[in-house]
């Protein structure tokens, strides 16, 4: 299929392998990761997705909170693989903390109760947008990036930290890289299985 889109969403996958060498300055890569956000649409407009960016040293602090978090409730035996998976995060060139403001969550319901069980489902769905837009934007850009959630575990050391606003809840972490490696089958369901068109 001839679509610039399509071909775009089939460039971003998970890359778990991952390296610090960016193609572009750590400025530039703020400016994407930003702009992205910005484009991705949102509830009512609410744009209740906020976004920590986090790059070297920055980004390495947020992977040994998370190993210190992991070490207090995995078992030692399992913990080597763990730590290595951590590392493995660690490596990239940085990390984007995705996050959902609940202040403007709450402002919506008050001033429209008529949606008011809607709008926390509607900022969850905000922020996955959100992050499929940074995701697909890094991808174009030729860096690679996943999906991580260490999310409730390390909110309160995230907090604390960098000193996140109380209203900001983490639901997602996505370290990002240099392409060390290339990226693993992915398979999927039959047509049949999930649309069906009508007209
Ligand atoms: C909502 C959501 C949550 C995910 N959570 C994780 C996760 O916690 N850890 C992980 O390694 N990948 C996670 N992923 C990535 C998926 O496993 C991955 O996107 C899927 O297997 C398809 O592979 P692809 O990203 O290469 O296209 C998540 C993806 C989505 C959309």
């Amino acid at each position: 299929m001839n679509s610039q889109a399509i071909s775009l969403y089939k460039k971003r996958r998970s890359q778990y392998a991952l390296g610090k060498t960016l193609p572009m300055s750590q400025n530039d890569t703020a400016s994407l990761i930003k702009h992205a956000v910005r484009e991705a649409p949102s509830a009512f407009n609410a744009q209740s997705a906020r976004a920590v960016i986090l790059f070297g040293a920055e980004s390495q602090k947020f992977w040994d909170l998370t190993r210190d978090e992991l070490r207090k409730i995995v078992p030692a035996e399992a913990f080597e693989g763990t730590s290595n998976k951590i590392d493995s995060f660690a490596a990239g060139a940085g990390t984007v903390l995705f996050f959902v403001d609940s202040d403007v969550v709450k402002g919506l319901q008050a001033q429209y109760p008529l949606y008011a069980e809607n709008f926390p489902i509607w900022g969850e769905q905000s922020n996955g947008m959100a992050q499929f837009a940074v995701w697909t934007a890094l991808a174009d850009a030729g860096i690679g990036a996943s999906l991580q959630h260490y999310n409730p575990l390390v909110n309160e050391a995230v907090r604390e930290h960098w000193g996140i606003p109380a209203s900001w809840t983490l639901r997602a972490q996505m370290p990002f890289g240099s392409h060390e490696a290339a990226f693993g089958e992915k398979s999927y369901i039959e047509d049949e299985a999930r649309f069906k068109v009508f007209g």
